[in-house]
């Protein structure tokens, strides 16, 4: 196995930036409010788990500026409840990360011809309509932004093709695609909308939805082979969301390890 030589967080935003990340109150998204919050930013954990209060309640004990706002993506008013509080105290939002899915919740593996239409619908329901509805209720903040920011998080099983996971990797599929369409909507205002397509990453998630072996069998299909954790996934995040992409937008970033070339 390699040396793992990880990113340290060194990127500062600029004071004031505000984020909100959806889903982050575990696994990846918890990484993202995390990365935003030690570069400076104040942020909103938007969630429908419990977890988020822990994370938040963490931070904050560590001097970081960190809210959580029980917030269910698949629900405008809801979204809008959230910019609204961020609007209030601070004026303004900056970064939108739509990180929230249904991803441990898939359950089994199965045909695409067993897939249950609900949970079809379930899945489409949070990662491709909760994307864009948080991307709809942020657009005015984050156009009046000096540096407006959309990263949606997609996947690596859309270059993939995985299998017995259709719904998920269609799902991921819109992301990506709905990424392009946005960023050719907001362009004008300076606001870029980029996603990042992570690999398979050790998360309480993935251990759920996968078999044992699952992420060591994936680690040898790397450039890079070792395991993918969640602190892998923030440097391309604070890219994304500093002034140093200014000029990148509509584009997936794919973080692997090098085990998909796109
Ligand atoms: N872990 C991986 O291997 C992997 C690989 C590629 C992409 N991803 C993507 O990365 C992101 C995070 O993955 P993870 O492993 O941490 O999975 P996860 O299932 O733990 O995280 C998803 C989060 O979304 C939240 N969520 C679900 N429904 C919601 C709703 N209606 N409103 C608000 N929040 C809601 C969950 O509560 C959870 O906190 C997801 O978008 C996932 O699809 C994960």
């Amino acid at each position: 196995m390699s040396t793992e030589q990880r990113f340290d967080g060194a990127i500062r935003l600029p004071a004031g930036t505000v984020a909100v990340v959806t889903g982050g109150g575990r696994g990846i998204g918890a990484a993202f409010v995390e990365g935003l919050a030690r570069a400076g930013a104040a942020c909103y954990i938007a969630d429908v788990i419990d977890d988020g209060q822990l994370l938040a309640d963490r931070l904050t004990g560590e001097g970081l500026d960190v809210t959580f706002r029980r917030t269910d993506v698949t629900d405008r008013s809801s979204l809008d409840a959230l910019v609204a509080a961020c609007r209030e105290r601070h004026g303004r939002l900056d970064v939108l990360v739509n990180n929230a899915s249904i991803y441990q919740d898939l359950g089994s593996k199965r045909p695409f011809h067993e897939i249950d239409p609900a949970d079809w619908d379930r899945v489409m329901a949070v990662n491709v309509k909760g994307t864009w509805l948080a991307s709809a209720s942020a657009r005015e903040l984050l156009e009046a932004s000096p540096a407006g920011r959309i990263i949606s998080v997609a996947s690596s099983t859309v270059h993939m093709g995985v299998p017995y996971f259709a719904h998920y990797v269609a799902s991921k599929a819109a992301v990506m695609g709905l990424t392009r369409s946005l960023a050719k909507e907001l362009g004008h205002a300076g606001v870029t909308v980029n996603a990042i397509a992570p690999g398979l990453v050790d998360t309480e998630a993935t251990r759920t939805v996968n078999d044992p072996g699952y992420l060591a069998t994936a680690a040898e299909r790397r450039a890079i082979p070792r395991i993918q954790v969640p602190g892998d996934l923030v440097g391309a995040a604070l890219f994304l969301a500093s002034a140093a992409s200014s000029f990148i937008t509509g584009q997936t970033l794919v973080v692997d390890g090098g085990a998909t070339f796109v």
